[in-house]
């Protein structure tokens, strides 16, 4: 019986990074735009992507990486379906956040900065979102949660699926 080869890794079609960055060199628009644009098709900005991107644009490699690792709006890696940031600024630090934050990270088994296998999920910090008042602040899709405890953490987390 002939085994068949598995791929550990799947393969990424770069044929819309492709169209998507000729596109926009046509149009004279900046590197950072057809980033943003190829982000919003992949989900993230996958190292084969970025090739493609730099050869499109006719810039180096090292650009395109410099970039997309400049922003925090750009992510070298895959990201979960959803979302969770915690607010890590002072005020919300003295309301616990650092309690909220280290439960996410058990009850989702990743450390921040991470997304799940299953990329369910993706946690990250940031410093103040301005909602200082309303602490810990806990923002998960978009939609923001103040005076977050276990409790809470247990209640959104239950009603993601
Ligand atoms: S410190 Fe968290 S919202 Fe300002």
């Amino acid at each position: 019986m002939s085994g068949q080869g598995l791929a550990s890794v799947e393969e990424i079609d770069v044929s819309a990074a492709r169209r998507i960055a000729a596109d926009h060199r046509a149009k004279g628009n900046s590197l950072v735009t057809v980033l943003q644009d190829v982000q919003a098709e992949y989900g993230y900005l996958p190292r084969e992507v970025l090739e493609v991107v730099a050869e499109e644009m006719q810039v180096p490699f090292s650009q395109a990486y410099g970039l997309a690792t400049f922003y925090a709006s750009f992510s070298l890696q895959p990201q979960g379906k959803h979302h969770i940031c915690v607010c890590m600024g002072t005020a919300c630090h003295v309301r616990g956040a650092v309690n909220v934050l280290e439960k996410l990270e058990r009850d989702l088994e990743i450390k921040t900065g991470q997304t799940s296998e299953d990329l369910k999920h993706s946690l990250e910090s940031v410093n103040c979102l301005g909602a200082c008042a309303a602490g810990p602040i806990v923002v998960v899709n978009g939609v923001q949660h103040g005076k977050v405890n276990s409790q809470k953490i247990d209640k959104i987390l239950g009603e993601l699926d």
